[in-house]
């Protein structure tokens, strides 16, 4: 089954003729974005990536992690943005399945974090991945140069070869040109595949084998999401209609979208999706701001501010419909804090009842949602939600009138941070 769009929070803020009012946009994103004639169309690689990706690339990288545990206890993943949260997100979401640890570094200037990154290798043996695009990210590239003198020291320069590995361009980059003059193994980013569109390439696919996700399942969810999301019309395709749907509530006012879940292994998924969103729609002064929350723990810091505060928000939740585990809540005899009306019953049912009040109660305060809902929070099935937001912001930055591929404002503060920094 694949995943469910459910609208029904949307009555009287969207309705279905809106919806339909908006195909002959979402059919014109569409064929731009598989004709490849639309806006950024050279970073569209991303659309026919999941059949594009072969098996053996999947088996080969299953069998470097066999090789990797063999002598190593932990892995270090370098990089930031693109080449850090899709990582990050899986692992978060997938819980228990990493049976390597995995430590992050490169995705902030924190002396603190990087300090306990060293004392990492000084106490076991690690392999490290380091993953950059462009190979001239500052923080990564700064982590790099501190991560690798420390395995010198450790291991020697000819140590080195087995335990680093590069995630960067073919051609292209200070990255590729270490890679190359050390010989270290390296794995290419197609060229045609943004950093932010790029979990399912060697990108996250590189350091999450090393730490035992079923990269697999994740590849074939991926592939399930381009077959469920290929066709261009509007009523079959649910994340198309997700695409449309918050478009429309932009244009009613609604200009932030709040991702919120009441599964927190969706933190980091909901910090992915806000690069995604974030990136690829906020231009020309316009765009969709993504924000996230977790609940029911947020609802008792963001709760008030979602009921009653500024009406220029929507929400968007992700559900699971079947957690893994089960934690029957238990009767008290003298029933002090009166909860024996659910003793018995499972904690996900009372978490469930929470979502459905707080849908109703936020959407009688005036803010409009939608759920987005999973089967179960495995592997195949992040790789097909992946999918549906890669798929669903193409098209909703298209109907939005912007190139969702690019990101020219990123360079603004980095100009002025090089020149304080006397960087050529
Ligand atoms: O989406 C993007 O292009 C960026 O957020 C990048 O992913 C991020 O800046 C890291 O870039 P790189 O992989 O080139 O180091």
């Amino acid at each position: 089954m694949g995943i469910r769009l459910d609208i029904d929070g949307l009555k009287n803020f969207v309705t279905e003729a809106d919806i339909n009012s908006l195909s002959p946009a979402v059919t014109k994103a569409h064929q731009d974005l598989h004709g490849k004639t639309g806006a950024g169309n050279d970073f569209v690689g991303w659309v026919d990536l999941p059949s594009r990706t072969p098996d053996a690339l999947v088996s080969e990288l299953e069998s470097l992690a066999a090789e990797v545990r063999g002598h190593s206890q932990a892995i270090i993943s370098i990089g930031i943005g693109g080449s850090y949260l899709g990582i990050r997100s899986s692992l978060e979401f997938l819980g228990g399945e990493s049976s390597l640890p995995l430590y992050y570094a490169g995705h902030n200037m924190y002396t603190t974090d990087l300090a306990r990154v060293v004392r990492l290798i000084e106490q076991k043996d690690v392999t490290v991945v380091v993953i950059s695009k462009s190979g001239t990210t500052t923080e990564p590239a700064l982590a790099f140069r501190v991560v690798d003198a420390a395995m010198r020291r450790k291991y020697g320069a000819s140590g080195l070869k087995k335990r680093v590995i590069c995630v960067t361009d073919e051609k292209r980059g200070a990255l590729r040109q270490i890679a190359n003059r050390e010989g270290y193994r390296s794995y290419c980013i197609p060229d045609d595949v943004g950093g932010r569109f790029s979990v399912l390439t060697p990108v996250g696919l590189v350091p999450l084998a090393l730490a035992g996700v079923d990269i697999r399942a994740m590849v074939n969810g991926f592939r399930a999401g381009e077959k469920e999301y290929a066709q261009a019309d509007l009523a079959k395709n649910s994340c198309y209609r997700y695409a449309a749907i918050r478009n429309l509530l932009y244009r009613k006012g609604k200009v932030i979208e709040m991702m919120a879940s009441f599964y927190p292994n969706m933190q980091y998924v909901a910090e992915w999706w806000k690069q995604l969103y974030g990136e690829s729609e906020g231009k020309g002064g316009q765009g969709i701001f993504p924000a996230s929350t977790i609940l029911s723990t947020d609802l008792h810091s963001m709760g008030q501010m979602m009921q009653d505060g500024m009406r220029n928000i929507f929400e968007t939740f992700v559900s699971v419909d079947k957690v893994a585990d089960s934690v029957i809540v238990p009767s008290q005899a003298d029933d002090i804090d009166s909860f024996n009306c659910v003793a018995g019953r499972d904690l996900e049912w009372v978490n469930q009842q929470a979502y459905k009040a707080t849908a109703s109660a936020h959407y009688e305060g005036g803010v409009p949602n939608m759920t987005i809902a999973l089967e179960r929070a495995d592997a195949f099935n992040l790789g097909q939600l992946y999918y549906f937001f890669e798929k669903g912001v193409g098209i909703s930055g298209y109907i939005l009138g912007v190139n969702p591929f690019d990101q020219p404002g990123v360079e603004a503060y980095k100009k002025k941070m090089f020149a304080l920094l006397g960087k050529k």
